[in-house]
């Protein structure tokens, strides 16, 4: 029963004290979120795991790269549990290290050593290691501009791994026209672009995240034509045509803190996650919030971690028993770590 999983969960929590440690992602579910330790996006996450020294058990409520970047960035004394190994990313899927390897040499073969590499933190630790010993960095949707201006410092053009909206969105923001933006494709391997390849800034791995995806155009025109006074704010991982059709985009935390800093009695449509939307209903009763897809859009697989996965892998640490234990290699995790830390020390 519920309840009674909820106290066994506050019970191993008071008995694990400081050795346990719970992070929890903006769109985890309400069940799980309750016993979060911290909540944030995965920049804060990232940084929270960082200076955490204390716990010696990490239970993860997020998704599996998430999980992967906690182990990376901490101590080799401290374990990072995944309650349930099922829940990855689909867009981190969607570039792998071989398919990246293979695409960093024809591009190469085009552009030289004109390129740095830059990866979102949605990818995989074999991903970030690449990124990592070719003097790239990580990125978050919270930092992407920064990132963008500092890798342009070093090196004439990015390629941007492996969400192509959040790379093309935020190269708009910088000044960087369509015309100069390429898409590698991973499956055809090939660049899709049109122009004088001279021209390319940027070049945008063709990855997507498949929750962002699902706010439209027509979701856009839909609330102009009922509400023309609500504002659409938007997650910069939807594509080109919606942030530029919604009034603000941002990261999770900046979506958050525009909601917290509305007038009483605005009306928001959002384009983001259904857990995170629904928090943002419930805690703010006096502003009329909706999501700018009427079917809400959940993310299925930071939706697996419930209750149940999260009270089992508590048990299997209070059992000494063998749990989704996240363990990065050793030679992954150094040159990880080289792309983490350009992103972290900024
Ligand atoms: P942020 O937490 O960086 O906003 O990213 C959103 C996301 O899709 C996480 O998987
Ligand atoms: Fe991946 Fe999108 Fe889900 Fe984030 S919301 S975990 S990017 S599929």
């Amino acid at each position: 029963k519920k309840e009674e999983m909820e106290e066994r969960v506050r019970e191993i929590k008071q008995q694990l004290g400081e050795e346990l440690f719970i992070p929890g992602h903006h769109y985890q579910r309400d069940e799980v979120i309750q016993f979060a330790d911290a909540v944030g996006d995965s920049l804060q996450l990232a940084q929270i795991s960082a200076k955490n020294k204390k716990a010696r058990h990490i239970v993860f409520c997020g998704v599996h790269f998430m999980a992967e970047t906690a182990d990376i960035l901490t101590t080799p004394e401290q374990t990072v549990i995944l309650p349930d190994m099922r829940a990855g990313c689909s867009m981190a899927d969607m570039a792998d290290i071989y398919q990246t390897e293979r695409a960093w040499k024809e591009l190469q073969a085009l552009f030289g050593d004109t390129m740095l590499p830059l990866t979102y933190v949605n990818s995989t630790a074999a991903i970030k290691a690449f990124v990592g010993r070719n003097s790239g960095a990580t990125v978050t949707s919270s930092n992407a501009h920064a990132m963008v201006q500092w890798a342009f410092e070093q090196k004439e053009r990015i390629l941007f791994l492996p969400d192509q909206h959040l790379g093309r969105n935020t190269a708009f923001d910088l000044g960087i026209g369509l015309d100069e933006m390429a898409v590698w494709n991973p499956i055809s391997n090939e660049l899709e672009y049109d122009g004088e390849l001279s021209q390319v800034k940027v070049i945008l791995w063709k990855g997507h995240c498949s929750v962002h995806e699902n706010f439209t155009i027509q979701n856009v025109e839909h609330i102009r034509a009922a509400d023309p006074s609500m504002r659409i704010i938007v997650h910069p991982e939807c594509k080109r045509e919606v942030v530029a059709l919604a009034d603000d985009n941002g990261s999770t935390k900046y979506i958050i803190e525009q909601i917290e800093a509305a007038e009483i009695g605005s009306a928001w449509a959002i384009g983001t996650e259904m857990n995170l939307v629904n928090r943002l209903i419930q805690q703010h009763p006096d502003k009329h919030i909706i999501s700018l897809n009427p079917n809400m859009c959940p993310c299925l697989t930071m939706n697996r971690i419930d209750l149940p996965h999260l009270l089992w892998s508590l048990e299997t640490i209070v059992e000494d028993k063998e749990g989704n234990v996240i363990k990065v290699e050793e030679q992954t995790a150094r040159e990880a770590v080289l792309a983490l830390e350009r992103m972290l020390n900024r």
